[in-house]
């Protein structure tokens, strides 16, 4: 049968809950009792920042954005707001939380943007990265899982809308027809 397969598991519930943890034990760390304003990137993470801030100990607020990024004619890309977050960020401590890096284009888009608003600090944290897909010099601050190039869904990732209610993350392959 044609379609999406979806069965074969890269990483369990239980190992994303350990990154969870160890992702938040180390912000902690670095914020001691500072307040937080994280800044969840939609759709994908917002299972991931739901998880992560029930984790964290210092006075937190959470807010959404959702962007696009298109790469363009230049190097630089284009980001869209679709939504935009409904703080004021100026003079806060914000955490953006992504699902996964991979081009970067739109975490690099969105660190420009959000830097022009003058916040105390901005540091980004994603769940997943993917670095042999990176096109520019974005890094995140914390980086949960690293993985190979593979398209996954699970754990708030889609494929086509799709999947983001799995509870492992998985891998996506194409079904042949026969
Ligand atoms: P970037 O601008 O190329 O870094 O795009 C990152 C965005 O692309 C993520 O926030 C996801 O929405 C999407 N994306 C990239 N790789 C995957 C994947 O393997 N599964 C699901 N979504 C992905
Ligand atoms: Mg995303």
């Amino acid at each position: 049968m044609n379609g999406v397969d979806v069965s074969e598991v890269m990483i369990s519930a239980n190992e994303i809950k350990a990154m969870v943890e160890h992702t938040a034990a180390l912000i902690n760390k670095d914020y001691g009792d500072e307040e937080l304003l994280v800044i969840g990137i939609l759709t994908g993470s917002f299972i991931f920042a739901a998880d992560l801030i029930r984790h964290l100990t210092m006075p937190v607020k959470i807010d959404f954005m959702q962007v696009s990024s298109y790469q363009g004619q230049t190097s630089t890309g284009v980001l869209t707001i679709k939504k935009d977050c409904s703080f004021d960020i100026e003079g806060k401590n914000v955490l953006i939380v992504e699902d996964i890096i991979d081009t970067g284009y739109t975490l690099k888009c969105l660190k420009e943007l959000l830097l022009k608003r003058n916040p105390k600090s901005l540091k980004i944290c994603t769940a997943f990265d993917k670095p042999e897909r990176r096109v520019n010099e974005i890094e995140a601050d914390y980086k949960g899982i690293t993985i190979p190039d593979k398209f996954i869904v699970g754990y708030g990732l889609d494929y086509d809308g799709e999947f983001r209610n799995l509870k492992d993350i998985c891998v996506v392959s194409m079904n042949g027809g026969n």
